[in-house]
C-alpha cells in the first residue's frame, strides 16, 4: 500500500469499520482474522458494496465478493473464471511453482480429481468409519481428566493426523511430519524474510524426498485405494513423477485440504459450544442432533475464508467491470453471514434449518472433494465426546491463526470433565 491509501493493518488496533472510506477496505489483512474482528468490515461491504474493488494492496489489485448468491455464481462459472494461476491472493514465487488441480481448469482438473477422489467414495468412508471411531474413542480416553490442556494438539491436530496418514497410507510412526508440512505451507511466519522462505522449501522438497519414495513402492505393488497408490496407478496421472513440482503441489493440496480445515472444525465446535451453552444443551437433550449440528459448526467456522479466481476476459458484473486478469476473490466467511440469505446468520444454532446449505465447501467443479470425510469424522468425534464428557470447558482465550485465508485455531485451552 503506498502512503496515500493507509492500510486498515495498524498492527493490533483495528478501526472502526465504519469510520474509514470504502476504498480503503481491503480484506486481505491476516491479523483482521487473527484478532477475529473481519465481521463488521464484511457487513458494511456487503451492504454499501458487495461487489468491492480494492485497487492497492500488498498484493496488488482484487476483487472482493462478499455476498452469498454473487460468490455461487462465480464460483459455478468457471468457463469466465478461472482457478489458474492460483486460488490464494498472492502471487506464486515464479522460481518455486507448485501446480495442484484445486487451481487448474479443465480438461486437467477434471482428469487428476477424477484420480484421486475414489481415495474418499463413499465405498471407502465406509470401510474408515471404524477405524475413526476407534482412534478418536483412543485419544479421546487417554485426555487428562480433570487437567487444563491444549486442546488442538491432544486431539484436533492428532485426530486428523492421523487420519491423512490413512488415506495416504503413510508410515503411521512419522505421521507427525504430515502435520510438519501442513503447518509450514500455511503458516504465514515462513513468507516474512528471505531465509524463511528457504527454509520452507527445503521442508518441502523433504516432503517430497519423502513422498516419492512412497511413490515408488506403491507403483511397484498391486493398486490400493490409498491417494499415492490411485494416483502411481491412474494413466492419466501416472506420469506426475516426472513433474516433481506438480507431485508436490498436489501433495501439499491433499495434506493441507484434509487436515487444517477439519483439523478447525473440531476446535471450533467446542469453541462454540462454550460461547453457547444455550445450544449446548439442546445437543445433551438430543445428541442425535449430531450431523445437523457439525454441518453448522463447519458453516459457522468457514474452515477457508476464500478462494480466489481470475477473470479470463472482461466480465460485467453486478454493475461493476470486472477486466480479463482482474483477481477475484470469493469471501466465503461473508457469504456464510449474508442475512438476506441465512437468517439470524452470526448466530451458531445446532438445530438450524437447512443447515447444509452453507457455502464452507465452495460450489462448482472444484466444490470440496473431501465434505463428506469431514461431515464424517466430525460427527464421529462428536459422537465419542458425548460418550464420554459432561462437559469439554474452555479455560482461556482461543489463539488465532494469523491467515487471511486458513481460519484456523493455534491453541485452545480446555479442561474436559467426565461424566
Ligand atoms: C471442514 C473441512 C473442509 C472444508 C471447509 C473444505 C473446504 C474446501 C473448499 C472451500 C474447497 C474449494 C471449493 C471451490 O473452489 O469451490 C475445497 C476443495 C478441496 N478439498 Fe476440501 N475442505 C474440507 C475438508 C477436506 C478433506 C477432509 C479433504 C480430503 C482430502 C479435502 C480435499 C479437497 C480437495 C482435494 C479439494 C480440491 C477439489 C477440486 O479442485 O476439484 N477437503 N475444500
Amino acid at each position: 500500500m503506498s502512503a496515500s491509501t493507509p492500510s486498515i493493518d495498524v498492527g493490533d488496533i483495528f478501526p472502526d469499520p465504519y469510520s474509514i472510506p470504502l476504498d480503503q477496505i481491503c480484506m486481505n489483512q491476516s491479523r483482521l482474522f487473527q484478532n477475529n474482528v473481519h465481521g463488521e468490515y464484511f457487513r458494511r461491504l456487503r451492504n454499501e458494496d458487495p461487489v468491492h474493488y480494492c485497487a492497492e494492496s500488498e498484493v496488488g489489485p482484487f476483487w472482493s465478493i462478499t455476498k452469498f448468491d454473487d460468490i455461487v455464481k462465480i464460483d459455478s462459472n468457471h468457463k469466465q473464471f478461472s482457478s489458474e494461476p492460483s486460488i490464494g491472493i498472492g502471487n506464486q514465487a515464479a522460481d518455486f511453482t507448485t501446480p495442484m488441480f484445486i487451481a487448474m481448469d479443465p480438461p486437467k482438473h477434471d482428469v487428476q480429481r477424477k484420480a484421486a477422489t475414489p481415495g474418499v467414495a463413499p465405498a471407502r468412508l465406509a470401510d474408515l468409519e471404524g477405524l475413526i471411531r476407534e482412534r478418536a474413542g483412543k485419544i479421546l480416553d487417554d485426555l487428562p481428566a480433570g487437567e487444563e490442556f491444549n486442546w488442538v494438539d491432544r486431539v484436533s491436530i492428532e485426530l486428523t493426523t492421523q487420519m491423512l496418514a490413512t488415506l495416504f497410507d503413510f508410515p503411521f510412526e512419522d505421521r507427525h511430519l504430515l502435520t510438519k508440512w501442513s503447518d509450514v505451507t500455511t503458516n504465514v511466519d515462513m513468507f516474512v524474510s528471505e531465509e524463511k522462505i528457504q527454509e520452507r522449501r527445503t521442508i518441502l522438497r523433504e516432503c517430497l524426498t519423502y513422498f516419492t519414495r512412497l511413490w515408488h513402492e506403491r507403483a511397484n505393488q498391486p493398486p490400493k485405494f490409498d491417494f499415492i497408490s490411485l494416483m502411481a496407478h491412474n494413466p492419466d496421472t501416472k506420469d506426475m513423477i516426472d513433474n516433481p513440482m506438480e507431485l508436490l503441489g498436489n501433495l501439499i493440496l491433499l495434506i493441507v485440504g484434509g487436515n487444517d480445515t477439519t483439523r478447525n472444525s473440531i476446535s471450533a465446535g467446542i469453541v462454540g459450544l462454550n460461547q453457547n451453552p444455550q445450544e449446548y444443551d439442546k445437543l445433551l437433550a438430543d445428541p442425535t442432533l449430531i450431523p445437523n449440528m457439525v454441518s453448522e459448526i463447519i458453516r459457522w467456522q468457514t474452515p477457508l475464508a476464500y478462494m480466489r479466481r481470475t477473470a479470463k476476459e472482461d466480465v460485467e458484473f453486478q454493475g461493476k467491470l470486472i477486466k480479463k486478469g482482474d483477481k477475484v476473490v470469493m469471501w466465503y466467511v461473508s457469504g456464510n453471514r449474508d442475512e438476506t440469505k441465512i437468517e439470524n446468520a452470526d448466530a451458531l444454532l445446532i438445530d438450524r434449518a437447512r443447515a447444509r446449505q452453507h457455502m464452507s465447501f465452495g460450489f462448482g467443479i472444484h466444490r470440496c472433494m473431501g465434505n463428506r470425510l469431514a461431515e464424517m469424522q466430525l460427527r464421529i468425534v462428536w459422537e465419542e465426546i458425548m460418550k464420554r464428557f459432561k462437559h469439554v470447558e474452555v479455560v482461556g482465550d482461543p489463539v488465532r491463526l494469523r491467515s487471511s485465508f486458513v481460519r484456523g485455531i493455534t491453541e485452545l485451552p480446555v479442561r474436559v470433565h467426565d461424566i
